[in-house]
């Protein structure tokens, strides 16, 4: 864990030395294509629609969001300054402009009901369990009624060798962080905030572990 101002956070590979090398270790350790390809899938934002994606990271979802819906609306979110430099780098690189927002872990610097869908990739099993309560609780605030979350994260392992694989990502990023996420906990924690509609859509193994994907809603209405 790291320290940036009041908060404590997990950087994209466990540690700060090693968010330069974040791109070459997924490509080497999981389908990058495919499990990007399936995630957007499932983000598949419509016209006039406003997106966040909530830990953006390197800026690779948002380069296969805007390739295929160069139009889409979006914004991401951040907690780590040094990834945001590299994310900025490599959307400049694809030619893409998004507004990349940093916030010290706190509440989401967005009014209530922006945005239609939130999704998130990676970030959840990097989050303490009282982090992951609130950051589900700031996704729902920020959604409109109606909106979607899509998540795709480690979640239970299909068999004892993803289980086995697994240990390597939790010596990384901590088992406290990650423990939930493996249980298969995501989408009850989805629910106690009060997502509607909550399931497990997909899965994908990959060298590490189970990567799950998991979407829900918000209650249309106040
Ligand atoms: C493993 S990376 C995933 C990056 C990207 N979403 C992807 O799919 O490759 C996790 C990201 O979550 C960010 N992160 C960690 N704690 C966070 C928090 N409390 N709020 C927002 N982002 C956070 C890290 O800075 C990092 O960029």
């Amino acid at each position: 864990m790291t320290t940036k101002g009041s908060r404590d956070f997990v950087p994209a590979l466990g540690f700060h030395w090693l968010t330069r090398w974040y791109d070459f270790t997924i490509r080497v350790t999981m389908p990058e294509r495919e499990f990007r390809r399936r995630l957007i899938d499932l983000v598949h934002p419509r016209s006039g629609e406003r997106v966040l994606e909530f830990g953006y990271g390197t800026g690779r979802n948002l380069q296969v969001l805007l390739s295929r819906f160069p139009s889409a609306s979006v914004t991401g979110l951040d907690i780590d300054p040094r990834v945001r430099s590299i994310a900025v780098a490599g959307l400049d690189r694809c030619g893409m402009s998004v507004p990349l927002d940093l916030y010290d872990g706190g509440r989401f610097p967005y009014p209530d009901a922006s945005f239609n869908t939130v999704f998130s990739s990676l970030v959840f099993h990097q989050l303490m369990p009282v982090e992951k309560h609130h950051a589900l609780r700031e996704i729902y605030r920020v959604l409109k009624p109606g909106g979607r979350l899509v998540t795709g994260d480690w979640g239970k392992p299909s068999g004892s060798r993803m289980r086995l694989a697994f240990y390597l990502v939790q010596l990384l990023d901590g088992f406290k962080t990650t423990g939930p996420n493996v249980r298969g906990a995501m989408p009850a924690s989805m629910e106690m905030v009060g997502f509607q509609e909550v399931s497990q859509v997909d899965a994908i193994d990959t060298r590490v572990g189970t990567y799950c994907y998991y979407t829900a809603r918000k209650r249309q209405g106040r």
